[in-house]
Parts: C-alpha cells; sequence; structure tokens
C-alpha cells in the first residue's frame, strides 16, 4: 500500500524526519515541494491512515495512493506560450477536466469503491504567506470538483452528493482525493475519516475555508482563526484572554470576535481598530515589566513572539505555573527559526506537561509559516487540589 501525504512548502525535510522517527518502516517514493508518497508494510495498513493523521505535527492531509495520472500534452492541448494569458491557459486546462474525470472514475470503478466525497486540492506553489498566497481553493479547482461530480457513475460507485467542494467530510464518510502536483499531473487517493481526527483531515486539501477579512489588522488573524478552530477552545463571551505581543492586534481581534475580553501586552503600537474595541486594553510594555497582579482572572492566553521556543515557553511557564491565575488553556506560536527546532519538540511538550496541562496538542497549522501552533489546556479545572495531583 502506497500513502501521500501533503505539507507546507519547505517543510519537507523536517516532516520526513518526523515520518522517519514515527514509523520507521515506512519506505518514500515519489516526491516533489509540499508532496510525498511512502510504501507501508501490509502488517501496518490497517491503521496507518489513522496513525498518521493523529501523530503527524507537518501533516495536512493522507490517503490511500490510487496512482497517478499523467495527462498527455495532446489532451491538454498546445503548451504554454509567452503570449497566452493566465485565463486562455485555464480554459485550456479546464478543457480537459471532463477527459480526467473520465480516467480518474475508471480507475476508482476498477477498484470497486464507493465514493461518498470529492476532495480536490494543489499542491502549494509557495510557502503561505510568501508574495500575496494563502492556501485555498482556486476557482479552477471547484470546477474540477464539480465536473467530477457531474461524470461520476453514479449511484453505483458515488453516494453523497455534496456541491460545496469547502463542506467538511463526516465521520466514516469514504473521501476521493484529486491532487494537483503539476501542470496535467494528479495523483489520485482515497481515505475515509474517523471521529477523533485533527479537524483540518475533514477538509480538501486540510485547508480550513477562511479567508482573511478586509478589516483584519494583521495576517496573525488567518492562524489564530485556524488555530482557535483546531483547537476547539471554548472561548466565548465575557472569557478574560491575554494576548501577548499583542501588536498590531490581529489575534486579539479573532478573541474579541467571539465576545470575550482582552489585554493585551505588547511595547509597540496596537492597531485602531482594536484599541478602541470596548472589550480591548492595551497593556504597554514588555510582558516580564508588567504587574502580575493584572492577570488575577485571565482563563485563555494566546501568544505569537518573535523569539525562539524557549524563550516563549520561559515567557509562559512563570504565568502557567501561577496558582493565582484561573487558566484554561494556551494557544501559541513555537517559531521555527532552523526547521530543525522542532527535533526537540519531544523536550517542549515535555516541559508543557509539567506544568500540569493534561492535553498538549502541536501541529503546524496551514495558515503558519515556519512555525508551530500549541495547544495546551487543563480539562480539569485548575484548582490547589489538582495542582498537587499534576504538578511534578
Ligand atoms: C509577530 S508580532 C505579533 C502579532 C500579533 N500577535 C497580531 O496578532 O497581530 C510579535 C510582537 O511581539 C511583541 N513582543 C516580543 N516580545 C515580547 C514580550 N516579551 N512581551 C510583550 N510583547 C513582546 C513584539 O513587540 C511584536 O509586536
Amino acid at each position: 500500500m502506497f500513502l501521500f501525504t501533503s505539507c507546507q512548502v519547505g517543510a519537507e525535510t523536517i516532516f520526513r524526519a518526523e515520518i522517519r522517527r514515527l514509523f520507521p518502516d515506512f519506505r518514500f517514493s515519489f516526491s516533489r515541494p509540499g508532496f510525498i508518497t511512502f510504501k507501508v508494510p501490509d502488517d501496518l495498513a490497517g491503521n496507518a491512515i489513522s496513525e498518521f493523521a493523529n501523530r503527524s505535527v507537518f501533516a495536512r492531509t493522507v490517503a490511500i495512493s490510487l496512482g497517478k495520472i499523467n495527462l498527455e500534452k495532446t489532451d491538454i492541448g498546445k503548451t504554454e506560450t509567452e503570449t497566452e494569458t493566465e485565463s486562455e491557459t485555464e480554459t485550456k486546462k479546464t478543457g480537459t477536466f471532463p477527459f480526467l474525470a473520465n480516467k480518474i472514475w475508471a480507475i476508482v470503478e476498477t477498484n470497486r469503491i464507493f465514493v461518498n466525497r470529492i476532495h480536490v486540492f494543489r499542491r502549494d506553489p509557495l510557502p503561505p504567506g510568501e508574495k500575496g498566497f494563502e492556501p485555498g481553493l482556486t476557482p479552477e479547482l471547484q470546477t474540477l470538483h464539480r465536473i467530477l461530480i457531474e461524470h461520476s457513475p453514479k449511484p453505483k460507485f458515488f453516494g453523497i452528493h455534496h456541491d460545496d467542494p469547502n463542506y467538511p467530510a463526516q465521520p466514516n464518510e469514504t473521501i476521493l482525493s484529486v491532487v494537483e502536483i503539476d501542470s496535467g499531473c494528479y495523483f489520485i487517493g482515497i481515505h475515509s475519516v474517523s471521529q477523533g481526527l485533527p479537524i483540518q483531515f475533514y477538509y480538501s486539501g486540510g485547508i480550513l475555508p477562511i479567508t482573511i477579512p478586509d478589516n483584519a489588522v494583521s495576517r496573525a488573524w488567518l492562524k489564530f482563526e485556524e488555530g482557535l478552530r483546531w483547537s476547539g477552545f471554548p472561548i466565548g463571551k465575557g472569557d478574560n484572554c491575554l494576548d501577548i505581543g499583542a501588536a498590531p492586534g490581529g489575534g486579539s481581534q479573532v478573541l474579541l470576535s467571539r465576545g470575550a475580553t482582552v489585554l493585551g501586552v505588547d511595547p509597540a503600537e496596537i492597531d485602531p481598530i482594536v484599541l478602541n474595541h470596548r472589550n480591548f486594553t492595551h497593556i504597554r510594555g514588555r510582558i516580564s515589566q508588567t504587574k502580575r497582579s493584572l492577570y488575577r482572572n485571565i482563563r485563555w492566553i494566546i501568544t505569537d513572539i518573535n523569539v525562539a521556543p524557549n524563550y516563549t515557553l520561559d515567557v509562559l511557564e512563570e504565568l502557567a505555573t501561577r496558582k493565582d491565575i484561573p487558566l484554561c488553556g494556551m494557544l501559541f506560536t513555537l517559531k521555527l527559526f532552523q526547521w530543525s527546532l522542532a527535533e526537540h519538540l519531544p523536550a517542549y511538550i515535555d516541559r508543557l506537561q509539567d506544568w500540569g496541562f493534561d492535553e498538549v496538542r502541536v501541529k503546524q497549522l496551514t495558515f503558519n509559516r515556519q512555525e508551530l501552533m500549541v495547544a495546551a489546556q487543563h480539562r480539569q479545572p485548575k484548582s490547589p487540589e489538582n495542582d498537587k495531583l499534576t504538578l511534578r
């Protein structure tokens, strides 16, 4: 059995190291930036998808490969010329989609697979946030999704008909994935989603359909919106939150939009859109210079500071281990200034668990750049009794 998986462009080396560490019996095969395939031994095939999806920090998607389709030049039409406009190239490509769809359904029929849902995505052309690129479904991929549905051999191999390519899969559905690797080259895969997998695995390409609003004051809005949906933290009306390194305020905006009350600590200026919000207070300065008594009612902390992971953890440790802060959880980034810093992840997680967090999850989210998102939560309410049990 071959699996394919996708990740952020640039993260492949550290992702491969993670796969080698977690699954030493997997054998690497075809790969491209942002896309890796590997062979799984027969005895591990049964649980490989859910094991991989649950344990990998860097995987956005995973599926059993049904093969690769390379459209011939004649299928695509003549090759791109310098004078061709972008829309002409797109029209030419979408013109091949009915042909491609028939080839894909022929593979599905040969394998006698009953499909409930279709995911279409492409290998990212760039890292997120670079030259304005953000991962997501392009109009062209939406067209491919529609044409695949139109050409499906209903009802024998296609169960639930869903027109919206952004709609999340439901537990136990079988998903057909079609991945554009390069122009005219597609990988076809199949997987089912079991309950409890990280939220990404329910969406096409592992990409939550999030669009940054016009009034967002920074790109950090995207990663904290995605981070909150991924973590499932129940932050809502009246919850007291602390945003360390809040300026200009994108992360705070996400909390405010959920009705939370936010203390934003930062020596830098906060954007007036956030500063003037009635539930926001700016505490100007570095976190170490501020009075601890300000944080007595804080339930949730978010932070995104441009420092090495151990320094971020030093900043958080001092607050997270105080008995007078009724903390429920923390959502924060760890900056991987060198990708190799990810090798210390087990030690970072140990540190967090030593502070009494009983659930610590780490993921490179789609809108994270060269960094990881961490969600650490107290499942049991924090109390002096529980502290005795959990703080070693
Ligand atoms: C990447 S920006 C944060 C983006 C912000 N979270 C947002 O959502 O728009 C990093 C910020 O961390 C702040 N910072 C760095 N170290 C800090 C510290 N020890 N205490 C408070 N702020 C800090 C910097 O001044 C900078 O504004």
